[in-house]
């Protein structure tokens, strides 16, 4: 996985037809989707539940691009081996999750993956400072986490600034999650955003059998920004 800052559109399979991951995987990639987004949730830090690391090892083969798991589940600790064993490229965790984020963060690369940061909209970026060294990818939380299809958390972009600003040449990903869509996404990517999470934006309108929508609805994003 080679660093820049170019936008990076990540389609999270929340939004895909759980039926048929593999395919769903195969058609927004071939429709231009730079990394999978992958939502594990525990009904726990979050409620909502959807799955885990075997179903992420049993969609890696479908994947070309880069893996991204966004774990929101408490505790983490207990689980990085299992997400990295099934292929994880970067594994993310939620600060708010316990109390030893910097424990964790390194034992996902010690895992052998990039390591991310992940935090809810009532955090502020300044705990990120201590753990600048830590990190490869800081993902901005812009709905409560949990559910797709939310609106977009606005003051949310001001944190976006102040963490581009906090990283400076540091090759640190900012990364955007929740309620982006062709309106939002020129907010977060002109505040300083490089991946870009969307759910909904991405998968509405098409099907595996149709997946045109997958990329026009892709391009819509980066037409916008
Ligand atoms: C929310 C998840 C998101 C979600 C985004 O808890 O982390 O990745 O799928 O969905 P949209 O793009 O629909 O807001
Ligand atoms: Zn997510």
């Amino acid at each position: 996985m080679s660093f820049d800052r170019n936008l990076k559109i990540a389609p999270s399979i929340l939004a895909a037809d759980f039926a048929n991951f593999g395919a769903e995987i195969e058609a927004v990639e071939a429709e231009g989707a730079d990394w999978i987004h992958v939502d594990v949730m525990d009904g726990h830090f979050v409620p909502n539940l959807t799955f885990g690391p075997a179903t992420c090892a049993a969609i890696r083969p479908h994947i070309k691009t880069v893996m991204d798991v966004h774990l929101m589940i408490a505790p983490v600790d207990p689980y990085i081996q299992a997400f990295a064993d099934a292929g994880a490229d970067v594994i993310t965790a939620h600060f708010e999750a316990g109390p030893h984020i910097h424990r964790t963060l390194q034992a996902i690369r010690g895992a052998g993956c990039k390591a991310g940061l992940a935090l809810n909209p009532g955090t502020s970026v300044e705990v990120v400072q201590p753990l600048l060294d830590m990190v490869d990818l800081v993902c901005l939380m812009t709905v409560n986490p949990g559910f797709g299809g939310q609106k977009f958390i606005a003051s949310q972009v001001t944190q976006v600034a102040r963490l581009r600003q906090m990283i400076g040449d540091r090759p640190i990903h900012i990364e955007i999650d929740g309620g982006v869509d062709p309106v939002t996404a020129p907010l977060v990517r002109a505040a300083g955003a490089d991946v870009l999470v969307a759910g909904s934006a991405v998968f509405k309108g098409g099907s595996v059998a149709d997946p045109a929508p997958y990329g026009a609805n892709m391009r819509a994003i980066r037409a916008a920004c």
